[in-house]
């Protein structure tokens, strides 16, 4: 009997996305409970569905699926770890919390035989994980590099294609659902690390605490650099990028960049989200899609749902020529 039953924790952008497409959908899954921190919420559904208990869900042996969607880090992790120590899966898109803790949350899978997915916490419907997972066996990654932030390029497409003030791009990003509860960890360049960190565990079998990344956000841009940026007929985006040098080791950083007409980047617009893989046979891919919304990154959480029907789970290869032995933190300017 696979079918899944589901816990959810957090109704919010992501989570009432995801609960959209499920019930339009016939699949052979149940959401028993959704747990919430604001009771008193006017809620779409039956009060019944909702509770603020999170031992409701956890320790329900009939749910068998732990849907992690709350913006709290700490709280996410405590719910995650418990989750699959009590033989849960679990399918999250909390990326801050997914950064911080990846290696322990790996050990904690293996020891209680228990799989954690969290496609729609990097580049939201872009399906990057599971192909860097999937389809580079036997390949070298030289690189994976992109923009990994829906509401950093969201302003800046705002403020380059529309002259818009930054404030206001910023303000009808959060409008949209796109940027964070606390948007410094957008504009900041946080967010995208968070993510780089995750791609680099992927693309590299490396697990880097994101403090030891470098990141620069589009915060610290002034009127000069969008000037000069216009004057040379490029545009400013923010790239988060994982690089290898030499077989031996990883540089990762975020920072804003000039992007040239010609870049494959140029054109990725507003919440769009772009990766860019350098391999050393297949040469460049590039995915594009939604970075961030409710429908997009639901759509996300659902394919990994629908994946732990049939047991997956993640096994975090090198695609390297050597061992990958260190990273770096040392940056370029010119890439
Ligand atoms: N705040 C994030 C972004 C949401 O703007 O990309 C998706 O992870």
């Amino acid at each position: 009997n696979n079918k899944l039953t589901l816990g959810i924790f957090g109704f919010g952008v992501v989570g009432q996305g995801l609960y959209d497409i499920i019930k339009t959908k016939n699949l052979n899954l149940a959401i028993k409970r959704f747990v919430i921190k604001h009771p008193d919420k006017k809620r779409s559904l039956p009060a019944e569905l909702f509770t603020t208990d999170a031992n409701a869900v956890l320790d329900d042996p009939e749910i068998n699926t732990v849907v992690e969607l709350i913006d709290d880090a700490d709280a996410a992790f405590d719910i995650v770890s418990r989750a699959l120590k009590s033989g849960k899966n679990v399918v999250s898109a909390n990326k801050k919390m997914i950064a911080n803790h990846l290696e322990e949350l790996v050990n904690i899978q293996h020891q209680y035989g228990t799989s954690l997915l969290y496609e729609g916490a990097v580049c939201g419907s872009i399906p990057i994980i599971r192909n860097l997972e999937e389809y580079y066996d036997n390949e070298l990654l030289h690189s994976v590099t992109g923009i990994f932030n829906g509401s950093s390029n969201y302003i800046l497409s705002k403020i380059f294609n529309e002259n818009l003030a930054y404030a206001t791009a910023l303000k009808q990003a959060q409008d949209l659902g796109f940027a964070e509860t606390d948007p410094t960890l957008d504009v900041g360049g946080f967010d995208p690390k968070f993510k780089l960190a995750i791609v680099a565990s992927h693309a590299y079998g490396l697990f880097v605490s994101p403090d030891n990344i470098l990141n620069i956000g589009i915060d610290k841009l002034g009127a000069a650099d969008i000037q000069f940026a216009r004057e040379k007929n490029y545009k400013i985006k923010l790239v988060p990028t994982a690089r290898e040098i030499n077989d031996k080791s990883v540089i990762l950083y975020v920072l804003p960049k000039l992007i040239s007409p010609e870049h494959i980047l140029y054109n990725v617009e507003n919440e769009y989200n772009g990766v860019s893989v350098k391999a050393a046979f297949a040469d460049e891919q590039f995915f594009y899609g939604k970075g961030a919304g409710g429908h997009p990154t639901g759509s996300a959480v659902l394919s990994d749902i629908a994946a732990l029907r049939y047991g997956y789970r993640y096994e975090y290869k090198k695609h390297i020529g050597a061992e990958a032995l260190a990273y770096n933190t040392d940056w370029e300017i010119n890439v």
